[in-house]
Parts: structure tokens; C-alpha cells; sequence
């Protein structure tokens, strides 16, 4: 019962902040709370707002979209500051249909999503709280009842410009229902809900042949045109359309380049002017946010059509590129996979950061900076450190190619991918080879990749498989030594004090029998030339690394395991080249014998119960690399 008890208390809560009055009431509401009467388009600014911020290298995080889409920052933070915050503003980008353009499942639809769930939640809230003329079926803005020769008296009373003319309907029931005394107009809260239609709207062009413009802007309801005598009277007529019901808040359109143009001249009226046509009426006022979208195909073919001109300069198009960061599309894929029937499947780790490698490859360009390939501005664009180059360089490859992102493989791909690789498995459980051989057989039955895109496609699957290789060899020498961080450290302990001892010219005392001994040479090198740190610059390393101690020190800072990256790498290096044959011996032997059979159990448990491997994904890693170690 617990879940009608939640439904209970839904309705309660609902029921609370409910509100219902006359237009005087509400006009106190208005004194006190004046951004109730906000437009759409602060509304979306100000709900977007209300979710918080984070700035992180000069860059904008927006929380409102930060759990749901990722990778996308730079657009959306171009898509609140140049539309959504002077749009709110009343500046004239409010005036024109906001476009998001971008490549197929690139996340579009998604962000449109958002702000209308987000738009339903917010009108909940004291902060997004919306009033309308009660029984409005365009849930009429109640301040479009003060008389047009009043308005500036409003304005220095209130601080409040209204926008926009008393619709027909409201007209005619203010006379024939409060006498003209607008004071007496019953106003009510109302809640956005797209399945109510209050708000939200979504249009989608079907068969040009029969769509009726009547799905937008409403029709005559011939029911009642005998009653009410004429076509012209608002009674008679059904006001139902996507224009009205979207009214104060947002609507959607799906695919509006495919539109009829007739449907794209309302549409531009109502962006423009604020106001849209309908049966035999006076233009009807709306205030609503535009959002559509499309692909790039499909705007390129609709501007180079001159008959589109006027059109093309009432639209402010915001591209939308697919997300370039490695990282974030493996959350994206882990958010589609959470979503999808594939919940109950183990998804070994870096199984999708395997695939997630791979789409990243197709949809970056190739740069011409020199020593940067493919695979380092991969890495760089992910906030990797690459050595040798900083911020600034980040900035400039992305500056090289003003189009990028555009193209290349879509998520929804890679998840069809994914779950046909399951379907392949007898048991549901994946892994990363299971996810690239899978990215490969698809590129044989996929219709559209021309055979240059696929030849390049098959060379990114192998870069992606080649960076797995090297993550599945770290994590089982990881899992091979008991514990790895605590082995790392002592090592690199070790090697701090010969550096010192060499650096200083100090002899080093044997901690178990205090016997004096030179700096073990041996050591030092077998860690240094992991990372290339050749004979005659090994004093270099050394001497810059006693430095970096020192100057830790004088910050009262402790120089660990963490401090120094390439000390860390080498220190990886040596331990992983130590372990190499203890691996291999025990990974690849047919017939282990007691030892190396407990070994195996212990590393396989390590997997499961530290990194996230259940016991087929384990064995599965276990032999891949076994394999991979003895070639
Ligand atoms: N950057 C992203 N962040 C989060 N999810 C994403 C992102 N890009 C794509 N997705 C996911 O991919 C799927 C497709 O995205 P969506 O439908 O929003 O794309 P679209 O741009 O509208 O595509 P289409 O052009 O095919 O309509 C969704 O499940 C969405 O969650
Ligand atoms: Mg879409």
C-alpha cells in the first residue's frame, strides 16, 4: 500500500499549493511576487539558473543539465548565454525560433526533454510559480486583462511591461460573465504538464498532404457553431491547438525543417510578433519558447533554398555536436544502459570505455599541430596530462576545426552494438572485447559509412582495443600483488633514499644489519629507464627530483606517491615488469599446479570484490591477458 499512501501525499501536496482568486487578489500576488508574471523565456532562464552553477576553468557547469548530458558544456553554456539569458532579458534573440543543430542522437531531443521536465517541476515551486485566467484554454497571461491605455500607469506602479492583447475568448467572457470588471476575473495557479497540455506542447510534421494548421493554432468547433450563431464567435471555437496550449511556457519542434512552409510562416509570426493567427479572429497573443532542432543535412539544404531566406534570418541556430570527451560517453552509455532492458547485464569495466574510445576517434578531426596525433588529442580533450602540452594547447586544437563533432558514430549505435553483442553471449555478461568485435561487425552490415570512412573506422578499433590491452594488463599486475599501493610506496621509498644518498654523495645504511653501502645504482636505473631516463640524464632526473622534495617541504607539504608523475609511472613500470613472468607463468599454464591455482583464486576474488569484475568477467581477463603476455 505504500505506494497509494505516496499517491495520497502527492495529491496533498498538490492540493496545497493550489491557488485560486480574483484578479484583484492576484494583483497582490504581483506587488509582493513579481516575478510571477515573468515571461516564458525568463522563466526557462531563471529555472536553469536555479539549479546552480560551478565554474572550473573559466567554464560554466550548469546543474540543471549536468546529470542527465554530458560532454556538452561549451554548447549549452553558448546556449544560456547567447539565447536564454538575453532572451530573458527582452533582448530580440527572444524574437527568433531557437534551433539546435547537430548530428543524429547527439543529444538534442534529450536537452529539449529536460527543460520540459524541468519546466513541470518549476512551476511547482514558489520561485516558477505560473497564474492564468481560470477556464482560459490558452491559460492566459491574467495581466493581459489591464486595458492597453493603462498599461504605463501598470508599468510605474508594478515595474511591469505586459506584453500582448486580451485573446477573444477572455474578451468575450469578461463581458458577458463579470460585466467588464476585471478586478472580478477569477485567476488560478496553474501547473505546466505536457500530458495535460498546460504549458507544454510538441508538434511533429506528419504527411505534408494532411496536416492541418489547425494542429497548431486550433478549429472551428462545428458542434457548437449553431449555438453560437457564427464562426466568428470564440465560443465556437476550439482553441486547442500546439500555439495555445504551449502558451507561457515551451513548445517543441520535432523535425520543423521538413514543415510545410505555410506552418513556418505562423510559426515565425508567433516568434516574431507575439502573436499568431487563428479562424477568423484578431491575431491571438502567445508567449512561448520555440525550441526546434535538426540535423545539419537538412539546414544546409533548407538555407541554400533562396526561397527560405527571410526565414533563415529568424532563426538563431546552436549547434550541437556529439560530446568529445572519452569520459563522458562512457557515462552517457552507462545512463542508456541504465535505461534500457540491458539493466540486468554485467558490463565488465572499461568495457564501455573501450567503445566509448573508439566513437570519439570518428568524430575528431585530424590535427596539424605538430607531435600531436589522433589518439594524444583524444586524451588531451579528455583532461588527461600528455606531456609536453598544457591548457593553452587544449585550446588550440579545439579552435583548429570550428565544425567538429558533427560527424562520426552516434551513442544509440554503440548501445545497439552492445546489446547485440549480448544477445550473441550465453551468459549476461560483456566485456570489452566482446564490445569492439561486435563496433566491427557492424561497420560490415552498417548501409551508410562509405568504404574510406569504414577502412578508418576498422584503425580506430584496433587504437581502441591496443589502449584496452594496456588497461587490462595494469589492472591484473594490480590484482596480482596483494597490496599494490603499499608495495608502490615502499618502492618508491626506496628509491628516494639512493637518490639522496647519490645526490649528496652519501653512503646508505642497510636498515636490518646498519651496514654503510653506496647508492644501489642497479635499482635506480632499472626504475629510471621504465620511463626512457637515459645514463646521461639520469643526475638531471634525479637532481630536478630532490628539488621537487625540497620545495614540498618549504610549503609543508609531504612529497608522496602522487607528487610527481613520471616517478609514479616509473615506479607502475618496474613493478608491473617485475610481476610479468609471475603473470604469465600462472595465467597461461594448462595444468596449474597448487600454488599457481590458489594464486588464480585470489587474483579472481581481488577482481570481484575491488574492481568491479563478477566471476565470468574475471576469468575472461585472466586469460585474455595471460594471452596478451605471452605473445
Ligand atoms: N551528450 C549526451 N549526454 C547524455 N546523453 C546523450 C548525449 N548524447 C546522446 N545521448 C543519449 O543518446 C540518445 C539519443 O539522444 P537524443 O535522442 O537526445 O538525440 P537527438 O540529437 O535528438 O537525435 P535525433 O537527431 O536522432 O533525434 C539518448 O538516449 C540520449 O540520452
Ligand atoms: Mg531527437
Amino acid at each position: 500500500m505504500d505506494i497509494l499512501n505516496k499517491v495520497r501525499s502527492y495529491r496533498e501536496e498538490e492540493d496545497k499549493i493550489k491557488w485560486e482568486g480574483t484578479f484583484a487578489e492576484y494583483l497582490d500576488i504581483v506587488k509582493r511576487r513579481p516575478e510571477v508574471a515573468q515571461t516564458a523565456h525568463s522563466r526557462v532562464y531563471n529555472m536553469i539558473k536555479s539549479s546552480g552553477l560551478t565554474e572550473r576553468n573559466g567554464q560554466k557547469l550548469y546543474h540543471f543539465f549536468g546529470e542527465e548530458i554530458f560532454g556538452l558544456e561549451d554548447s549549452i553554456e553558448r546556449l544560456v548565454e547567447e539565447y536564454f539569458h538575453p532572451a530573458a532579458k527582452r533582448l530580440d534573440v527572444r524574437k527568433r525560433i531557437l534551433l539546435l543543430m547537430g548530428p543524429v542522437s547527439g543529444g538534442k531531443s534529450s536537452i529539449v526533454t529536460l527543460l520540459k521536465r524541468g519546466f513541470e517541476q518549476y512551476s511547482k515551486t514558489d520561485a516558477g510559480a505560473v497564474y492564468a485566467i481560470k477556464g482560459c484554454p490558452m491559460h492566459e497571461d491574467p495581466l493581459h486583462l489591464i486595458p492597453n491605455h493603462l498599461r504605463d500607469d501598470f508599468f510605474e506602479e508594478y515595474g511591469i511591461r505586459i506584453e500582448g492583447s486580451l485573446s477573444p475568448l477572455s474578451t468575450m467572457r469578461l463581458e458577458r460573465e463579470y460585466n467588464g470588471r476585471i478586478e472580478d476575473v477569477l485567476v488560478e495557479r496553474i501547473f505546466f504538464s505536457e500530458d495535460k497540455r498546460v504549458g507544454i506542447g510538441t508538434f511533429t510534421p506528419s504527411d505534408p498532404k494532411s496536416q492541418d494548421i489547425a494542429d497548431l493554432t486550433g478549429s472551428i468547433d462545428f458542434s457548437t457553431i449553431a449555438e453560437f450563431g457564427s464562426e466568428s464567435d470564440p465560443r465556437a471555437y476550439r482553441f486547442d491547438g500546439e500555439f495555445n496550449k504551449a502558451n507561457r511556457g515551451m513548445m517543441e519542434f520535432q523535425e520543423m525543417l521538413k514543415l510545410d512552409e505555410k506552418f513556418l510562416w505562423h510559426l515565425l509570426s508567433l516568434t516574431q510578433e507575439g502573436n499568431f493567427k487563428a479562424g477568423r479572429f484578431a491575431l491571438i497573443s502567445a508567449d512561448e519558447l520555440i525550441v526546434a532542432h535538426t540535423n545539419e543535412t537538412e539546414y544546409r539544404s533548407f538555407i541554400s533554398n533562396k526561397k527560405n531566406e527571410a526565414l533563415h534570418s529568424r532563426i538563431i541556430v546552436m549547434p550541437i555536436p556529439y560530446n568529445l570527451k572519452v569520459s563522458q560517453e562512457e557515462r552517457i552509455y552507462q545512463k542508456m544502459i541504465r535505461e534500457s532492458d540491458m539493466k540486468h547485464v554485467h558490463v565488465a569495466p572499461h568495457a564501455l570505455r573501450a567503445a566509448a574510445i573508439f566513437s570519439i576517434l570518428t568524430r575528431l578531426e585530424t590535427p596539424n599541430k605538430q607531435g600531436v596525433d589522433l589518439v594524444k588529442k583524444m586524451r588531451l580533450y579528455d583532461g588527461e596530462s600528455v606531456e609536453g602540452f598544457n591548457q593553452m594547447d587544449v585550446e588550440e586544437l579545439q579552435k583548429e576545426f570550428t565544425n567538429e563533432g558533427m560527424k562520426g558514430i552516434d551513442p544509440r549505435y554503440v548501445i545497439n552494438r552492445i546489446s547485440s553483442a549480448i544477445i550473441r553471449k550465453e551468459v549476461p555478461s560483456i566485456n570489452a572485447l566482446d564490445v569492439l568485435r561486435a563496433l566491427k561487425d557492424g561497420l560490415d552490415q552498417h548501409a551508410s559509412i562509405s568504404q574510406e570512412d569504414r577502412d578508418k573506422y576498422m584503425n580506430y578499433i584496433a587504437i581502441a582495443r591496443k589502449e584496452y590491452d594496456e588497461i587490462a594488463k595494469k589492472e591484473i599486475q594490480k590484482a596480482f600483488v596483494y597490496s599494490y599501493e603499499e608495495s608502490a610506496i615502499t618502492l618508491m621509498d626506496n628509491y628516494l633514499d639512493n637518490v639522496e644518498a647519490f645526490c649528496n654523495k652519501n653512503k646508505i645504511r642497510d636498515p636490518l644489519t646498519g651496514e654503510e653501502m653506496n647508492p644501489d645504482e642497479k635499482l635506480m636505473r632499472s626504475i629510471e629507464e621504465q620511463i626512457g631516463v637515459s645514463e646521461n640524464a639520469k643526475k638531471a632526473f634525479r637532481e630536478e627530483i630532490l628539488i621537487r622534495i625540497s620545495a614540498y617541504a618549504r610549503k609543508g607539504k609531504r612529497f608522496d606517491y602522487n607528487s610527481h608523475d613520471r616517478l609514479r609511472e616509473a615506479i607502475q613500470k618496474k613493478l608491473f615488469a617485475d610481476l610479468k613472468d609471475v603473470v604469465k607463468i600462472t595465467t597461461s599454464s594448462k595444468t596449474p599446479d597448487e600454488s599457481q591455482l590458489k594464486k588464480v583464486n585470489e587474483v579472481v576474488a581481488r577482481l570481484i570484490d575491488e574492481h568491479g569484475y563478477n566471476s565470468t568477467s574475471a576469468n575472461e581477463l585472466l586469460r585474455y591477458v595471460g594471452s596478451l603476455l605471452n605473445r
